[in-house]
């Protein structure tokens, strides 16, 4: 079953059905809320608000051991994430949408595996390639099919937030390679991993990284919300056309 973790400014989805919410308990404490169970087109999926229904988990805080735990426990085979980001590479500009193919983790002090408490004997996940790659084609085959430009892969850097980057800070993950950068890809991808997942993201380029074209002089969140809005409904389009895609 596909599920869908919506990200700032989609924390629901018009098109989806809704049939049940259910709390999940987890072993790594509670999910930023209730699964919401529901179709698209007739097609189960489920969904779930990163930041919570209300908006209110900043991205540092967000359980993610117990988000993909739980969507897991509940027979999730594969997940779409739908997360912000800032444009650095300069196609990226703002309302542009992306399938990132690879991550870059700077992130720091979150709880950041499965393998960390005694139950479990430590394993290495292969990481070479963290998105899976059946899922960003059939993402990309999704939008083709919806109509909507899609950019077919980048380099994700992961901050810690919540703060935005300095102008300085983008200069560096640009030249260790980032296309993009957002503050809430990582642990995501690895613990999907861990956990068996099969994850993808749809990265929705809401503002010009710091520093960066519009972004010159500064960030403002008003320009960010109107921008997401639209992109937003046009990820929605995207989700809608994607579960109906018949196998890979
Ligand atoms: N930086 C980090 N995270 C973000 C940004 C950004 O510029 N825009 C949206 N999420």
């Amino acid at each position: 079953m596909l599920a869908i973790i919506g990200g700032s400014g989609l924390t629901q989805l018009s098109s989806l059905e809704v049939t049940r919410r259910k709390v999940v308990r987890t072993p790594y404490g509670e999910p930023s809320g209730a699964l919401t169970f529901g179709t698209i087109r007739n097609t189960e999926v489920i969904f779930l608000a990163r930041h919570g229904y209300g908006h209110t988990i900043p991205p540092h805080e967000v359980n993610y051991r117990a988000n993909t735990w739980a969507l897991h426990s509940e027979e999730a085979s594969d997940v779409v994430s739908v997360a912000s980001v800032g444009g650095i590479r300069p196609d990226l500009v703002p309302g542009t949408l992306v399938v990132p193919d690879q991550i870059i983790d700077y992130t720091d002090g979150r709880k950041s595996t499965f393998f960390s408490t005694t139950d479990r004997s430590v394993t290495h996940i292969d990481f070479t390639f963290p998105y899976c790659e059946q899922l960003r084609r059939r993402l990309l085959k999704a939008a083709a099919t919806a109509g909507e430009h899609m950019a077919a892969g980048g380099t994700y850097a992961a901050t810690q937030g919540p703060r935005l980057e300095t102008a300085a800070e983008i200069n560096r993950v640009e030249r260790d390679g980032a296309d993009m950068v957002g503050m809430t890809g990582m642990p995501e991808a690895a613990l999907a991993r861990e956990i068996g997942l099969c994850y993808a993201a749809i990265a929705v380029v809401v503002n010009h990284a710091a520093g960066r074209g519009a972004s010159a002089t500064g960030i403002r969140l008003t320009d960010i919300l109107a921008v997401s809005q639209n992109a937003m409904a046009r990820v929605r389009n995207i989700l809608d056309h994607l579960v109906t895609l018949d196998g890979d």
